[in-house]
């Protein structure tokens, strides 16, 4: 749609993108993990960048933590009159890098290749906090001429990717300063390059470790193989019944679910997923439902010893860590426990097992329905140029929705972002398209301009 209003906005973003840009970059340059093992100082630095963009706005700005938490930044500016307010949810915490000679450029160092900028945080989820102060910007926040019509809280969290251990807390505690009637986050993705989407499902998550213990140490791998089995051939078997033959997770009790009727075609799927040649897929159903509306189990990791340094000795205890994702519907307390259950009773050869719960995260379902979910849809279908969005699940979690959801039960949650299939998100090489994240950026903008007005645009 074309209207004064909507080229004023165009006009607007267009013209803020540089500076949008230069921030970002700034802001990917700061590696702050929230992760126990990493150095706690580039994390406060990043809050405190991110609360000096978000005091440039005109917003009243704290940083808030719950004990030794993450620092998160709450920014906040009232509403006009008889006008709605907006949370706009974002993370400035990013994963780890991984293997760094992984990376064809420094993770920290951001660069542009392809109309796309490669750096950690890029897309998950700095390029979301950017997409919310672009669409600030193009109203003009924090100058003379300050055209904002709504209310705004923004909130900066500063854990997501560590699992949000303080998150509850800190929502709680902050219950009135957060209260809004329609609530963006921004720490998802888009259908495809071209097509946007409002993200409605999102799988949970149960982490958790797994170990088991048939030595008291180890024992001679000649003189005891053989009738004494090891830790590492029982570990094994044990993962392997977590799968049928087909690869359908074999735990009993699980919910699965069916997803929307959107085609996700099979090639399209192997290759965004970097799927080698003549390597099957796991699981029945359709893509859809397989990724979005039923469970996963992966192993993510081992400890057991390293190959390089194995002596000719039956290996007396190994671990595992186990993720398993939940279908909408699903609780994490009952699926953790259909999980150890599991466990226990297919654990081979008598093994002792212990298993411990890491981190969990609740699914969720959004009923995309009402004024501020036309509102989304119109303003992203204009960001487009005139492509409808599409309703898409997730298979990633984002737990603190369904806190959201049961702490504010009268908000709109809108799940939007800045990803795409070729993000790579948490992976090496994580990039963001330059060109997808300025219709993300002018989105919001008509966004917040939608929900004020009450006439879609
Ligand atoms: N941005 C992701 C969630 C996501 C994943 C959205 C895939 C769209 C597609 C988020 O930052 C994330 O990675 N969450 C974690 C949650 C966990 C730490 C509790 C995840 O899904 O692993
Ligand atoms: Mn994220």
């Amino acid at each position: 749609m074309t209207t004064p209003a909507v080229d004023q906005l165009r006009a607007a973003i267009e013209r803020e993108l540089p500076g949008v840009r230069a921030d970002l970059e700034r802001l990917v340059r700061i590696p702050g993990i929230a992760f126990d093992d990493f150095d706690a100082a580039p994390l406060e630095r990043s809050a405190h960048a991110v609360a000096d963009l978000i005091r440039d706005l005109g917003l009243d700005v704290r940083i808030s933590r719950i004990g030794e938490g993450a620092p998160a930044v709450i920014g906040r500016r009232p509403a006009p009159p008889g006008a709605p307010t907006v949370l706009l949810y974002a993370h400035h915490d990013v994963q780890p890098t991984g293997d760094p000679s992984l990376w064809a450029s420094d993770p920290f160092e951001p660069v542009e290749r392809d109309g796309r900028l490669y750096g950690r945080g890029s897309a998950d989820d700095k390029a979301g906090i950017m997409a919310h102060i672009a669409a600030l910007r193009a109203f003009g926040c924090g100058t003379a001429d300050d055209r904002l019509p709504v209310g705004i809280v923004l909130f900066i969290e500063g854990e997501e990717e560590f699992g949000s251990p303080t998150l509850s807390e800190l929502l709680a505690e902050n219950r009135d300063d957060l209260a809004s009637d329609v609530i963006v986050i921004a720490d998802s993705g888009n259908w495809d390059i071209g097509v946007p989407a409002l993200t409605t499902s999102l799988r949970g998550i149960v982490n958790c470790f797994v170990t088991v213990q048939v030595l008291e140490s180890a024992a001679h791998s000649g003189m005891f193989g053989g009738a004494v089995p090891d830790a590492l051939t029982a570990l094994c078997r044990l993962l392997a019944t977590l799968h049928d033959a087909d690869g359908e997770v074999a735990v009993e009790g699980l919910v699965r679910g069916e997803a929307a009727p959107l085609d996700y075609p099979v090639e399209r799927f192997r290759s965004e997923a970097g799927l080698l040649d003549g390597v099957e897929l796991i699981g029945t159903g359709r893509i859809v439902d397989r990724i979005w509306t039923k469970p996963s189990i992966s192993v993510l990791g081992i400890d057991a010893p390293p190959t390089s340094e194995a002596p000719n000795a039956l290996v007396a205890g190994a671990r595992a860590k186990i993720s398993m994702r939940i279908a909408p519907g699903d609780d994490p307390a009952s699926a953790y426990q259909m999980l150890v259950t599991h466990l226990e009773k297919h654990v081979p050869w008598g093994a002792q097992i212990t298993v411990r719960l890491e981190a969990n995260g609740n699914p969720c379902v959004i009923d995309a329905t009402g004024r501020y979910f036309d509102a989304a849809r119109a303003a992203f279908k204009t960001a487009w140029d005139g492509t409808d969005p599409v309703e898409i699940g997730v298979g990633g979690s984002i737990p603190f929705i369904a806190t959201f959801q049961s702490l504010f039960p009268q908000a709109s949650i809108l799940v939007t972002g800045v990803e795409d299939p070729h993000t790579k998100a948490h992976g090496a090489n994580e990039s963001l398209h330059l060109g997808e994240f300025a219709r993300v950026c002018l989105a919001e903008a008509l966004l917040l301009r939608n929900i004020a007005t009450g006439e879609p645009a």
